[in-house]
């Protein structure tokens, strides 16, 4: 199976003050393509350190970052806009979806700018939305509301869904609704989809589940048999 990510001994620590936190102390790992991967772990442990580092929001310290062979380091600030812009899809725990656009329209801004786009009313569909389509976020519910996000960050056509606690925010059946979407997503384009989240249930819908504590990889686990999101129990 091809990499989409792989990484190599991914460092990065933070001083404030005289205090010095080590947020991630070495990260070696390896995302395969088409993949639906959870990330699980205590608060603090590094989860979204090392996220926004894959989607080239923020840099390690040493280390480095490989998508498709390619290391992210190597990379122009120009090249690093075209990346994020293009290969990743961001899903956020707030949805920052524009209040004053419908759901469609808050999609097409994102479409309006990509090159290879998905029709916005098709990357709805996919999450359920189709009838929701002219309806602002106010008029949504926060489930409704994260799936137009996930609309949004998918219409691009991205290669990759970071997702940093999507379900945060939502009560546990509201969630189950948002993870079957971004299944759904992980099925129909294989879109690799990364999530991170603190509810271990998620675990038992990926193919693979990363562990971490303390700013490192604790283990890996693969799952040879998965359940549905309507399996799960919370
Ligand atoms: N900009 C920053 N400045 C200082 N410390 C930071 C910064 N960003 C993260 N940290 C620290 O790095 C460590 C890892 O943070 P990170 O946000 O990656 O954890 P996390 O696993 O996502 O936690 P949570 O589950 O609470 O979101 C934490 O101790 C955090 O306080
Ligand atoms: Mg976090």
């Amino acid at each position: 199976m091809t990499s989409l990510f792989k990484t190599e001994q991914l460092k990065k620590s933070y001083v404030t003050g005289d205090t010095e936190i080590h947020a991630l102390r070495g990260v070696t790992t390896e995302i395969p393509s088409g993949e639906l991967v959870v990330m699980l772990g205590p608060s603090g442990s590094g989860k979204s350190t090392f996220l926004n580092i894959l989607g080239g929001l923020d840099q390690p310290a040493s280390g480095k970052v490989l998508f498709k062979g390619k290391n992210l380091a190597n990379l122009s600030d120009h090249e690093l806009t075209y990346y994020r812009r293009e290969h990743v899809g961001f899903v956020f725990q707030a949805y920052n979806l524009v209040p004053s656009l419908t759901a469609l329209e808050n999609v097409a801004l994102v479409t309006e700018i990509s090159p290879n786009p998905m029709d916005p009313l098709e990357a709805l569909a996919i999450v359920g939305l189709k009838n929701r389509a002219n309806h602002f976020p106010s008029q949504m519910s926060g489930g409704e509301q994260q799936r137009v996000a996930i609309a949004r960050a998918l219409a691009k056509r991205p290669e990759v869904l970071l997702c940093d606690e999507p379900t945060g925010a939502l009560d546990s059946e509201t969630g189950i609704v948002v993870l079957s979407a971004l299944m759904k997503v992980n099925e129909a384009y294989a879109t690799t989809t990364i999530i991170i989240t603190h509810n271990a249930a998620i675990a038992s819908l990926a193919h693979r589940v990363i562990h971490f504590s303390d700013g490192m990889i604790h283990h890996v686990q693969i799952n040879e048999t998965r359940k549905t999101p309507q399996e799960i129990a919370w």
